[in-house]
């Protein structure tokens, strides 16, 4: 009897643990499926416009995007940075062995030590900035931004890419070096004008030979201009518009606070890891700059007979139909409730897979909020009593009109520092 019964009680056991496990996998696999269900409801192709530019952007556009078609597609339009600066990188070889080593060595100075160590990176910006601020002593009621950025980011980008001591280094050569590259890319864009730019390049290798004699003598692909263009041309523009726009233009009252906090949080709050709020909010002050003005506003690729695509960037970042108040500087609509998927696919200013930049992630949003903060720190904002004109009546008088991002633009922008007003 009790042997029996016991019998029964192991069945009935048995069969319990075998239903429970048969109810879990039921579970699990409703789990799953109603995951999988959920994801392909989502429509993953909402704007055709904006597939069109990732089509682009990623290659796809190609009937056979292996690396080399990828290469040769993005290197026949960068020609004439070629012709003009003489450099070889990823974004001019077709050879596949020299995109592997700049992208390698590129990838190294990005995740190096010196690059991660943000406090530090700070204080040499903010050397940096002292030194070139010496300079314009006379000048504290009309600073040339633009000028003073180009050489605040050209020094900093020589610190970050090239180890170098900024107090070791003439002012004298880092303005000849970016007013030369300034130029040399204006003349690229128009006519040509050989001599002019010759004599620029002359310039330009004279400077750079002064203030990185360790990296030369060079060849094309050893050249420093194949780090100092990607790095510095795209970095200078993003940090001027957005200290502008953050600034000293109309923004909404949870934006000035947060921006008051990230002056004062930055760049203590990235000492340690970016589990910070503060550091979560000021990445959203780099990630909305180059949302509203991307430094690569438009992506080029030819076919092989050389027609051209174009992805058109600044659009994907504009479009109405994505972004509420497209036009508004408000760095609060990255918060993961308000950020749909349909944002996440629009935002390509490090472009994406399988050539996305290596500095999207952590070099560029952290380098851009600090040099903004350093300028903010030294030179004020409206709101601690600095002035700016644009030499436009329109952007003077309508503090909320979207700011021209054209590479001569800027030029005519200064800046009057608090203690100079009468
Ligand atoms: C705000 C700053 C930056 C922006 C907006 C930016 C933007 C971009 C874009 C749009 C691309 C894709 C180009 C294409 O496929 O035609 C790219 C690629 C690349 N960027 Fe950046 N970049 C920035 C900073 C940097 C810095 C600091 C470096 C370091 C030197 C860098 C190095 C590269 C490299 C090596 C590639 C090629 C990647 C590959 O071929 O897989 N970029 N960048
Ligand atoms: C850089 O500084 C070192 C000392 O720190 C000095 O010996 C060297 O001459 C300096 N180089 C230049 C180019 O000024
Ligand atoms: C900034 O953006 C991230 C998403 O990228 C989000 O998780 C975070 O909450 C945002 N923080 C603030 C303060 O806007
Ligand atoms: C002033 O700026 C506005 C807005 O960017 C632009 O449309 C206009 O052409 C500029 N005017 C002049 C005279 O440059």
């Amino acid at each position: 009897m009790g042997l029996c019964y016991s019998v029964f009680t192991t069945i009935k056991l048995a069969f319990a643990a075998w239903f429970l496990v048969w109810l879990s996998r039921l579970i699990y696999s409703l789990i799953v499926y109603s995951f999988i269900w959920e994801r392909a409801s989502i429509p993953l192709e909402t704007s055709p416009f904006i597939e069109d530019q990732r089509r682009v952007a990623n290659f796809d556009f190609l009937d056979d995007s292996n690396l080399q078609n990828r290469l040769i597609a993005r290197a026949i339009p960068n020609q004439r940075l070629v012709k003009v600066f003489g450099i070889e990188n990823s974004f001019t070889t077709t050879n596949i062995k020299t995109h592997r080593r700049f992208y390698r060595n590129v990838g190294r100075a990005l995740h190096g030590r010196r690059a991660e160590n943000w406090p530090r990176f700070f204080t040499a910006a903010s050397t940096a900035l002292n030194l070139i601020l010496a300079q314009f002593a006379d000048a504290r009621d009309s600073l040339p931004l633009a000028v003073l950025t180009r050489e605040l980011v050209f020094l900093t980008t020589l610190y970050s890419f090239f180890e170098v001591n900024i107090e070791n280094v003439s002012l004298h050569d880092a303005r000849v070096a970016t007013d030369a590259i300034n130029d040399m890319w204006v003349h690229s864009k128009t006519i040509a004008q050989p001599d002019v730019l010759q004599e620029r390049r002359r310039q330009l290798n004279a400077a750079l030979l002064r203030m990185l004699p360790n990296e030369f003598p060079c060849s094309a692909a050893t050249h420093p201009m194949n780090t100092i263009l990607p790095a510095y041309e795209t970095m200078w523009r993003i940090v001027l518009l957005t200290f502008i726009s953050a600034g000293f233009r109309d923004v909404d009252q949870e934006t000035a606070d947060q921006f008051r906090e990230v002056i004062q949080g930055v760049p203590e709050c990235f000492a340690d890891g970016n589990s910070d709020n503060v550091a979560a909010m000021a990445m959203n002050f780099s990630k909305e700059g180059l949302r509203l003005y991307p430094p690569t506003k438009r992506i080029y690729r030819a076919f092989l007979d050389e027609s051209q695509v174009m992805a058109d960037i600044q659009k994907c970042h504009r479009d109405p139909d994505i972004w509420p108040n497209p036009e508004q500087f408000r760095p609060s609509r990255f918060l993961p409730g308000e950020f749909t998927a349909d944002m996440e696919r629009a935002y390509l200013p490090f472009s994406i897979k399988p050539h996305k930049c290596p500095a999207a992630d952590k070099f560029a949003p952290h380098a851009i909020i600090i040099l903004v903060v350093v300028l903010a720190k030294s030179l004020g904002t409206l709101e601690s009593g600095a002035t700016v004109r644009f030499g436009n009546d329109t952007l003077d008088r309508d503090r909320s009109a979207l700011l021209p991002s054209g590479r001569l633009d800027t030029e005519d922008w200064t800046l009057q520092m608090k203690d100079t007003s009468v």
